[in-house]
């Protein structure tokens, strides 16, 4: 009851303020993988969107440990490699001609992953051969950062299958901590300001700081509510574990 009053609430108030839902990533704008080519899709094999992913080496991607991980209650079980794709170059997912598919060959989770909001939420897939595309290097956090991903442009939508894109502030740890009961300074990382947040269906994508990686979509209540920032994987803080 709480929630549908809190939804109409912020209907209304992103009405007024001009922004929309549908232009909502959420908050954002539309994105092309011409300019961005290191961004990539994890799918399942029949095309189903999992998540978002960082072309870090011509056959590495970073992603979330839960993207990597079986769905289902309390299940801790890594997703075989046979059931992920990764496919680059394709801003419309549902335009299947474009750009290039590849196969997982190997899925490597962080040893310390147990649950998303505990942490440790990243991930290494090797490919089954490189792909002919841009990567980007690994970086640190900084004031502000732009998430990309195909997924839902609101919180009850459903994913919105073009890739899209918006900019995030990026929290101090206390103010994380403040508005992010599960939020652990050290590994992760909070960004996004009531109406601007990567949402459902981007977990696992890139949070961009000066044309470097700094962070993975992990996890968040709800997307874009108000003082409820986006909880994203540091990777400066992995860089060392990460072996590539
Ligand atoms: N865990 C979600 C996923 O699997 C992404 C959560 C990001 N949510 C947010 N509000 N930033 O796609």
């Amino acid at each position: 009851m709480r929630g549908k009053r809190f939804a109409v609430l912020a209907a209304v108030i992103a009405l007024v303020s001009g922004a929309s839902t549908a232009d909502a990533i959420v908050g954002g704008t539309p994105a092309r993988v011409a300019d961005t080519p290191w961004v990539v899709a994890i799918t399942t094999p029949d095309g189903q969107l999992i998540c978002g992913g960082a072309l870090v080496a011509a056959d590495k991607v970073v992603t979330a440990a839960h993207c990597a991980t079986l769905k289902g209650v309390m299940s801790r079980n890594q997703r075989p490699a046979e059931q992920l794709r990764v496919v680059a170059g394709r801003t419309d997912l549902r335009v299947k001609t474009d750009g290039t598919e590849a196969a997982v060959a190997d899925v490597w989770r962080h040893p310390g992953f147990r649950e998303v909001t505990k942490g440790d939420d990243v991930a290494v897939l090797t490919l089954a051969r490189p792909l002919p595309y841009r990567t980007i290097a690994l970086g640190d956090a900084g004031d502000e950062g732009t998430v990309l991903g195909w997924g839902r442009t609101a919180e009850n939508t459903p994913p919105a299958m073009t890739l899209r894109k918006v900019t995030v502030p990026i929290l101090s740890d206390s103010e994380c901590v403040l508005k992010e009961p599960d939020y652990r300074p050290g590994g992760m990382l909070c960004a996004g300001r009531g109406g601007r947040d990567a949402c459902t269906g981007d977990s696992g994508g890139p949070l961009v700081v000066r044309g470097r990686l700094a962070g993975v979509v992990s996890f968040g209540r709800g997307c874009a509510r108000a003082d409820e920032p986006g909880v994203y994987t540091r990777l400066a803080h992995y860089r060392s574990t990460l072996g590539f």
